[in-house]
């Protein structure tokens, strides 16, 4: 059987975290939500399944719940947090709410592991996980024991090792939780007996070999914006039908500065048809005193949706629209059960009428940090392939309210000084992602003996791993102090240099 994983998404907050995770112990999976049917499970042929964390109680009206099917298919199951509690329940044991300081926990807990059971193998006795669950299993169903415990927790973690079905209590795939990843890779190595074979070398094998299948002799049109998602579907379809691919580049405008160049010297003069299309001017109307963000994502999906619709028409007729949509973007777009955070404007901002016979996205399965690997496997240059990533939207989003040329002008500025600062002084490749954002905020300041009524640039600058969490960046004083000084007197029409010192979550890296 093919070693591949499907995660049920009963709504948890850290869903998109287990899918990477197992993805990193080298096994494929896919999230799915859970009201997939169990004919569409089946037809997944998965070897084994995951029960992911949720909001809710298993008891509750409407609750997210399981098809009992899925239980007689005879593969693995590792349930987590409302997981392991709907596994249990399920089964025959019971679940209660807990009273405050009975079996209620949140946060980090010191947790006691029973070494016998091989999803606990090889760990210390003791170690910490993290919790975060109002309800508790507060008695097991039969044939199953108790696997773990903490102070107020007895079923920290359930098993069934003759059906091979377990459950934690704790989030495994939390950082917070020393052993997390050790305990995913016992369920996958020792209970479910994966070897993990998912690699990018086989992915670009079975990529190419299916994109030749899918299209056939018919004519592919890309969007490139000169991203690394874009840039490493372009390489990717280049080697698989190079001579019926062409790369178009949208200028809408709300590139930074230089980019637009930039991107154009990068593709040109390579193996597919290259075009670039300066479209500020439209993309500028479109978004005209626009202030919601979805609705300038949305906007500005559709725009570049009618864009390659034209370019495809002085084309000639084009079959399909290929797109560097990865993974992240379709479950954030609310694929699951989770909440719609923002509509990434490669997927949840598509029109509904598209004049293409099919979108094709290569890399819609993938995982950042894999698109990377692909990239490179592809033989595509780390300066392309490790660029910091730059969404879709543009500057658009990074204007808040209303977008004008204007504003663009001096984003665009302060922008680049904060890059280039950040850069000279040896940070850019330890920093995942840095930018500046025009507030709407104006304040009051003294200029010369003047005073100023100008607008507040904040920077934002990140650490992260997958971009589902972020740390704000602790860049040095002096260099913060370079940047502001240089914005303030060399950008017109600011006045004011922020700094963000905002984790993801709560905040969201990019601010629209
Ligand atoms: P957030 O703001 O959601 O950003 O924390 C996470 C990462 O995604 C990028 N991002 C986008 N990328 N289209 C994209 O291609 C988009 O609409 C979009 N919105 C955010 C963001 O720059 C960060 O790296």
């Amino acid at each position: 059987m093919e070693e591949k994983v499907l995660i049920l998404d009963f709504g948890g907050q850290y869903d998109q975290l287990i899918a990477r995770r197992v993805r990193e112990c080298a096994v494929y999976c896919e999230v799915m939500p859970w009201q997939t049917s169990l004919k569409e499970i089946e037809a997944f042929r998965p070897a084994a399944i995951i029960f992911t964390g949720g909001p809710h109680s298993v008891y509750a009206p409407g609750a997210p719940d399981v098809d009992p099917g899925v239980f007689a298919l005879g593969v693995p199951i590792l349930g987590i947090c409302y997981g392991c509690q709907l596994l249990a329940a399920r089964l025959g044991g019971e679940v209660s709410p807990a009273r405050e300081s009975t079996a209620r926990e949140y946060g980090k807990t010191e947790t006691a592991f029973s070494l016998d059971c091989p999803l606990f193998r090889g760990l210390p006795e003791k170690s910490v996980t993290w919790m975060s669950h109002g309800d508790f299993i507060s008695r097991l169903p039969a044939s199953f024991r108790a696997a773990a415990r903490s102070e107020v927790c007895p079923t920290a973690a359930i098993c069934d090792e003759v059906r091979r079905f377990y459950g934690v209590q704790f989030h495994p795939e939390v950082r917070h939780t020393e052993y997390g990843t050790a305990i995913l890779r016992n369920f996958l190595y020792e209970i479910c007996g994966f070897h993990g074979a998912w690699t990018m070398g086989s992915y670009r094998e079975r990529a190419v070999k299916e994109l030749r299948e899918k299209i056939g002799g018919g004519r592919v049109l890309l969007a490139l914006s000169g991203g690394v998602d874009s840039s490493v579907c372009a390489a990717l379809l280049a080697e698989a039908v190079e001579a019926q691919l062409t790369c178009v580049f949208v200028d809408h405008g709300l590139l930074r500065k230089n980019e637009g160049d930039e991107v154009a010297s990068a593709f040109a003069g390579r193996g597919a048809k290259f075009v670039r299309v300066n479209a500020e001017e439209r993309f500028l109307k479109k978004l005209s005193r626009v202030q919601q963000p979805e609705s300038k994502r949305k906007r500005i999906g559709e725009e570049f949706i009618r864009v390659f619709e034209e370019e495809s028409q002085k084309l000639g007729r084009m079959d399909y629209l290929a797109q560097g949509t990865i993974y992240p973007d379709v479950i954030e777009s609310g694929l699951g059960s989770s909440a719609v955070i923002k509509s990434h404007h490669n997927v949840g901002g598509l029109p509904d009428t598209v004049d293409f016979r099919e979108i094709v996205e290569p890399l819609r399965l993938l995982f950042k940090d894999e698109v990377r690997q692909l990239g490179r496997e592809l033989g595509l240059p780390e300066s392309l392939v490790s660029r910091q990533p730059f969404p879709g939207p543009g500057l658009a989003i990074r204007v808040i309210g209303p977008v004008t040329k204007e504003k663009l002008e001096t984003l665009r500025e302060a922008d680049a000084i904060f890059r280039e600062e950040l850069e000279k002084a040896g940070l850019g490749a330890s920093t995942a992602q840095y930018f500046a954002v025009l507030t709407n905020l104006r304040s009051v300041g003294v200029m010369g003996d003047g005073r100023s009524y100008d607008r507040a640039v904040a920077l934002r600058a990140v650490e992260t791993e997958d971009f589902m969490t972020a740390d704000w960046a602790r860049l040095p004083y002096e260099v913060l102090d370079r940047v502001s000084v240089r914005i303030v007197n060399e950008v017109s029409g600011v006045n004011r240099v922020l700094y963000d010192i905002t984790s993801k979550p709560p905040a969201t890296v990019e601010y629209e």
